[in-house]
């Protein structure tokens, strides 16, 4: 049977993100605690693919990236460089849709700490390799931070050494349906941005490329 794209709500794989689904289910049961659905233009050429979800954000809203900080900043400039419409509010009901976009994650369950294990992003690998086949139209990837780099390369058949993270760094690699370029970012996280690691503009610059890329 061929990986669907997205894995079951129930999905068994990962022992630990099991747990703590369960843990979370019984702590905060009007949260979404499930692998979080990628989200957006299902023929998207555009694809960013973050880390995992929040505890109190993808994994309460269902959205990636909805309800945290990372979120907030995101969904901004999504806006700013046109890659989506409507006006993002933190909750899955807000009505946005992003255009010719889409965004996932490595992995797909809320780790303890915010830390999946590289066990982990080996179990979701082939959901990752099913979302790149599913979008035909498929041009450019984001990758925020280095474990969504190294699992896009992973997922795509390179090794490591293929092409090195650094914010700002292009690739040009092959996908399942032609050529892709991988664009590199520092994670947008609290964290990244409080400590300046990564500034608006720099996460701006990142995105005017791509829409440089993509001639739109
Ligand atoms: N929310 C997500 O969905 N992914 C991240 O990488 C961070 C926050």
């Amino acid at each position: 049977m061929p990986v669907p794209p997205e894995p079951p709500l129930d999905c068994p794989l990962c022992p630990r993100l099991v747990a703590f689904r369960e843990a979370n289910a019984a702590a905060y049961p009007s949260f979404f605690n499930a692998p979080v659905p990628s989200f957006g233009d299902p023929d998207a050429e555009f694809l960013i693919v973050g880390l995992a979800p929040g505890l109190k954000g993808a994994n309460q809203t269902g959205r990636p990236f909805t309800g945290d900080y990372a979120g907030d900043l995101l969904y901004a400039t999504l806006e700013k460089h046109g890659f989506s419409r409507g006006t993002y509010a933190a909750h899955a009901g807000d009505g946005v849709t992003l255009d010719g976009t889409m965004i996932t994650n490595a992995v797909r369950c809320v780790p303890p700490q915010n830390k999946p294990e590289t066990a982990e992003a080996n179990q979701c690998r082939p959901y990752l390799e099913a979302r790149f086949a599913a979008l035909p139209r498929l041009k450019a990837i984001l990758a925020l931070g280095k474990i969504a780099h190294d699992n896009t390369l992973k997922t795509l058949g390179y090794k490591l050494n293929a092409a090195t993270f650094a914010h700002g760094a292009e690739a040009d690699l092959d996908g399942p349906h032609g050529k892709v370029r991988l664009f590199d970012s520092y994670h947008c996280s609290r964290y990244n941005t409080n400590t300046g690691r990564l500034t608006e503009a720099m996460f701006d610059d990142v995105f005017e490329a791509i829409r440089r890329y993509l001639a739109r």
